[in-house]
């Protein structure tokens, strides 16, 4: 039988269980053996009870948890060659050729590379005598799939990043929250989001949560900046307003590419509006706790959509990363994924915003 892994990899999210469930059970129903790679791809390098065959009811009762059951990792050890010969070596040995992973772009391009080497590692496995040749006849290709598991929703071409709607949730309610306790003392709250170079999840809380001001990488404030929301709150104030929240992308910066502190901003509202002011950093409770519906329906459909793909690609196609893309499924070739992904910041810097912006659909390159 045809034999497919599935492994998280990078930071965890919400509704990467929903994906391994999906994932096990179309290949079950499509009559493939499913192993699951427990943290990461480190646990392919361990091989071992890292590597694990998954029945239909392995997955049972995972839906609705967030995090990951199998593990995550960030793995080093991937990063060099040695590693991915070893990963290689554990696969082979095993019937895996085919492989799913959930992760975030650093974790979807090492699968990418891994990809490419295959042909070249599995001539050095048998040359050094560690595997049969026979063994390789019949794996000659490794065939992948990557699913984009980030809070963050940082990868151009897709609607939503496996994660990001329920960290989303997850703010709201901190929003609702702090908002409640900030208009009973008429105080000001900065609140720093997650989301490392992306201000998605800042730009969408703060109109979902009809907060003051916002601070995103992707659009560093102009010199004076400071004036403009401090005068944004005063304007707030005086039409009755008794909370005032500003939301802080933690990876928000200046023009000069330094990072804007969450003290920072308090100091500026403090010493010029002359309010009380408090910090709050909603940290990991963001990546926690359990899916929203649409982080369980859509990683369902997703990890279904990724057994397809690795079920049905010709093995001389280029590596697809699959997401949804207005409300239908995309499969866009994963290296120009990441690239286009890449470009965003530097679009942006050059002030090509209009470019920048525009990096939405399967490609922006096109
Ligand atoms: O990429 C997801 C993310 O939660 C980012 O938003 C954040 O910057 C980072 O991971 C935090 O990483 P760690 O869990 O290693 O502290």
């Amino acid at each position: 039988p045809i034999r497919i892994g599935v492994l998280t990899s990078g930071g965890d999210a919400q509704g990467m269980n929903a994906a391994v469930r999906a994932v096990v059970r179309t290949a079950i129903s499509r009559g493939a053996e499913v192993y699951a790679i427990f943290e990461g791809y480190q646990g392919m390098i361990d091989g071992g009870e890292g590597i694990r065959r998954f029945e239909w009811d392995d997955v049972a009762g995972i839906l609705g948890r967030g995090g990951t059951v199998i593990g995550t990792f960030r793995s080093k050890e991937f990063r060099t060659r040695e590693g991915r010969l070893k990963a290689a070596r554990n696969l082979l040995e095993r019937g895996i050729d085919r492989l799913v992973v959930i992760g975030g772009d650093g974790s979807l391009t090492g699968l990418d590379t891994f990809r490419q080497e295959w042909p070249g590692l599995l001539a050095e496995l048998v040359a050094s005598g560690q595997v049969d040749a026979g063994l390789v006849a019949a794996h000659e290709r490794l065939i992948i799939a990557g699913l984009v598991g980030s809070i963050d929703n940082d990868l151009v071409g897709v609607d939503s990043t496996i994660g990001a709607d329920t960290a989303l949730h997850r703010i709201l309610e901190a929003i609702d929250a702090i908002s409640s306790t900030a208009a009973s003392h008429q105080r000001s709250f900065v609140l720093e989001v997650m989301g490392r170079h992306c201000g998605y999840l800042a730009l969408a809380a703060a109109i979902a949560g009809g907060c003051d001001y916002v601070l995103i990488p992707e659009l560093p404030p102009t010199e004076g900046w400071e004036d403009e929301m401090c005068a944004t709150l005063r304007a707030g104030r005086a039409r009755g307003r008794r909370d005032s929240i500003v939301v802080l992308a933690e990876g928000a910066t200046d023009q000069q590419g330094n990072r804007i502190s969450s003290d920072y901003v308090r100091g500026v509202i403090e010493e010029r509006l002359g309010e009380d002011t408090r910090v709050t950093i909603l940290g990991h409770v963001q990546r926690g706790g359990t899916p929203s519906a649409y982080d369980r329906w859509a990683s369902t459909w997703l990890g279904y959509e990724a057994v397809d793909e690795v079920l049905t690609a010709s093995p001389d196609a280029e590596a697809k990363v699959i997401g949804i893309l207005g409300n239908g499924v995309v499969r866009i070739p994963l290296m120009r994924a990441v690239k286009d992904t890449q470009r965003v910041p530097e679009l942006i810097r050059s002030g090509d915003y209009s470019a920048a912006m525009q990096a939405r659909g399967p490609s922006f390159t096109e």
